[in-house]
């Protein structure tokens, strides 16, 4: 595997798979890799002849007070498990190689991004469209892969993608657990062991109200109610929020007639876990 920091080393290799009639697959992170990213990877692989990874904290998707300081960074240790799954290219530039003086632009895609994470994060899916869509068009993939776990993001990619007619299919791939149910995430490596404990309640709550909902209940407060009280059982993790919405609009709903998405974040200390299942329909 190849790791690239520059633009013009990364177009030079990109060109070269080109040259040799390969399709490109593309999987953006923000690097402390784990088995979920290596879950993109391999999908990446399965779609394409080629994979590129990029691995950048892209400070415009951080809020004041939010964890871009602290997010953990370690390129070596990442770029050798790319190695092993099979990664061909590692683009790791730096700040002002990804934003170089003059940078003016900024993506916004209305509607999707502006509820749920997006209202409780002012400019977060602003940083995350904008880093996207400049990936996108510095290493020009056929495929991109992103993380269902993370659902308001692929709903916001998808339409950044399908309104600037931009030539690159998105691949959804299902979110990686760890053993007991605990979605996989950079930011797990934050909780103190007892946190680590309790952070699970997370998954089981969501399955749960996914249950109140097969048992026939379909009235999205009752469902959020459920929600509210499986969640508060765990009294390790406090609750944040927690979104019953159109799976596709990523607008609220009233009841539950189509395919939803059930999207909840929780504290456990200072981290902030996310996670979603999607039901109905
Ligand atoms: O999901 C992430 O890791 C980031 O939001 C992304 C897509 C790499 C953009 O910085």
């Amino acid at each position: 595997m190849k790791t690239v920091s520059t633009v013009p080393d990364l177009r030079s290799a990109v060109a070269s798979y080109r040259e040799k009639g390969q399709r490109v697959a593309f999987v953006p992170t923000m690097g402390a890799l784990h088995a979920g990213h290596l879950a993109l990877v391999e999908q990446a692989r399965r779609a394409a002849g080629k994979v590129v990874v990029s691995i950048f904290v892209n400070p415009k998707q951080f809020g004041p007070g939010e964890d871009f300081e602290r997010y953990p960074r370690d390129l070596a240790a990442d770029a050798e498990k790319l190695r092993e799954a099979g990664a061909d290219l590692l683009f790791a530039p730096a700040v002002d190689v990804m934003y170089p003086p003059g940078f003016s632009t900024t993506v916004h895609v209305a509607g999707v991004s502006e509820g749920m994470e997006g209202a409780r994060r002012p400019g977060h899916f602003d940083g995350v469209a904008t880093v996207v869509a400049r990936l996108l068009g510095l290493v020009l993939p056929d495929v991109a892969v992103f993380g269902q776990k993370d659902a308001q993001q692929c709903a916001v990619v998808m339409r950044l993608v399908a309104d600037l007619g931009l030539p690159v299919e998105v691949l959804v791939a299902p979110t990686v657990r760890e053993s007991d149910g605990l979605a996989m995430s950079s930011r797990n490596a934050y909780l103190s062991p007892e946190e680590r404990k309790a952070a699970p309640a997370l998954f089981r709550a969501l399955l749960a109200t996914q249950l109140v909902h097969e048992l026939g209940e379909r009235k999205a407060e009752k469902l959020l109610a459920a929600f509210r009280l499986a969640i508060g059982t765990e009294l390790r993790l406090e609750l944040d929020s927690a979104d019953l919405v159109d799976a596709a609009t990523m607008r609220p709903v009233e009841k539950v007639d189509r395919p939803v998405l059930l999207a909840a974040a929780v504290r456990a200390g200072r981290t902030r876990l996310i996670d979603n299942v999607v039901f109905g329909g």
